[in-house]
């Protein structure tokens, strides 16, 4: 039975059932449940982890997750699950990917960009675009190697779970966790964006610190599906993808037979027009860790492995000041992505859609016409930056870009030319 609707919170202890008694009361794996369904935990963090980060789901199932024939290698495509070539440390911009010519659906059309870590290693991502242009039919999706944060930028995704259905479009994001099967359908014919494969700790919220309570992301906005359930037989197949490849196995029925489940490991969306922005009333751009959405922490208190970092419409108001972001080297390394209209630090060539690489320690900032604009603005009325929604990755250690991406057509190969005509004012005379 196809239901919709979502539950509230970020990571709940949620219980939803498609049929009316199909949870079990007090226990997880009663001799016999209800409707003759099959008991079958996934559990997404170890067993031992503390109870704040603990994460697993229990499932009611027409047949368990075992039920599927043998797994062959299939042909990865344009996936790519090392990240040890030689590459430069370059800025880096890249064009829209542009939509297949040929069919392809979710999982064919994904491109790996960069990446960082290992799959096996459990630490690091990996950064895909994907451009798709029909829905999956008759096969369903899984991603043993880590969780998938997807960020459509044009097109709707409907994403049947194991869990239930997730409707998501652009300036919306999804959270499938590792090893949930899915199937993406597209109600618009065509869909483009992002998907960024995090090997690491599971997504969580940033703490506030002096923010206090109230701020960012609140996690009443994020929202995880009802149950719902297919009860379909018939000749499908089963991809996975584990260790760095795709793989296939045959199956003869929806994986899709959840009828009821209670847990806190679960997908989820979350809509970035919700996110409250918070920013500097008196001078100085903030760092943008200031717009932090979802955060990977690594090992390392205060350092994350990965940052999910928004650029929302917001006014900006202080006075005296430079009020994009400024130039500067990090240590750590930023994947951006534009969703819709325009980035306020850039004046042309990163368009919806496109994608730009600022490695560890490799220069960027605005480009010479945002440079001699800021410069000239009357910093005495605020400025609203409207019509926008930018992103960034922002990643622990370096993002190695894949050869594909090196090699692409849609490299810019003049993007440095963006920063030529940064002039020298240097007067050594007051
Ligand atoms: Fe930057």
């Amino acid at each position: 039975m196809i239901q919709s609707g979502y539950q509230s919170g970020f990571g709940n202890e949620f219980a939803t059932e498609a049929l009316p008694g199909a949870l079990p009361q007090h226990r997880n794996s009663p001799q016999q449940v209800a409707y003759g369904l099959y008991a079958e935990q996934i559990s997404g963090t170890a067993f031992t982890a503390p109870r704040s980060h603990n994460r697993r789901s229990w499932l009611y199932r027409i047949r368990p997750a075992a039920v599927h024939g043998s797994f062959e290698a299939m042909d990865s495509g344009r996936i790519v699950g090392r990240f040890d070539a030689p590459a430069p440390p370059n800025q880096l911009r890249w064009s829209p990917l542009p939509m297949p010519h040929a069919p392809a659906d979710f999982v064919d059309g994904w491109v790996t960009m960069a990446g960082n870590g290992s799959s096996e290693a459990m630490n690091g991502c990996a950064i895909h675009l994907y451009a798709a242009n029909r829905s999956m039919d008759g096969r369903y999706f899984y991603n043993a190697d880590g969780e998938l944060l997807i960020v459509p930028q044009q097109g709707r995704l409907r994403i049947a779970t194991e869990l239930g259905v997730l409707e998501v479009e652009p300036q919306e994001i999804a959270v499938i966790p590792r090893g949930i099967r899915f199937q993406v359908q597209l109600p618009d014919g065509a869909a483009r964006g992002y998907v960024c494969e995090n090997f690491g700790a599971l997504l969580q919220l940033p703490d506030m610190g002096p923010i206090g309570s109230n701020g960012l992301a609140n996690p009443r906005d994020f929202l995880t599906p009802v149950a719902s359930y297919e009860d379909m037989e018939g000749d499908f197949e089963l991809v996975a993808k584990f260790g760095g490849r795709l793989w296939r196995a045959p199956i003869g029925h929806s994986p899709l037979d959840v009828v009821a489940w209670h847990g806190n490991y679960a997908p989820y969306k979350y809509d970035l027009r919700h996110f409250n922005t918070i920013g500097s009333i008196s001078y100085d751009h903030p760092d943008p860790s200031i717009f932090l959405v979802l955060q990977s922490p690594s090992d390392t208190p205060g350092v994350d492995s990965l940052d999910f970092v928004i650029f929302p419409p917001r006014w900006l108001v202080g006075e005296d000041t430079f009020r994009p972001p400024w130039f500067h080297r990090n240590v750590a390394s930023e994947f951006m992505g534009l969703i819709h209209g325009a980035y306020d630090a850039k004046a042309d060539g990163f368009n919806p859609g496109g994608a730009s690489l600022h490695n560890c320690m490799s220069g960027h900032g605005p480009d010479a016409a945002t440079f001699d604009k800021a410069s000239a603005a009357d910093t005495s009325r605020p400025h609203k930056v409207a019509d926008t929604m930018a992103f960034m990755f922002e990643t622990r250690t370096p993002l190695m870009p894949t050869a594909q991406a090196l090699a692409s057509p849609q490299l810019q190969a003049d993007y440095q030319q963006c920063w030529a005509g940064i002039r020298k004012f240097f007067r050594p005379q007051p």
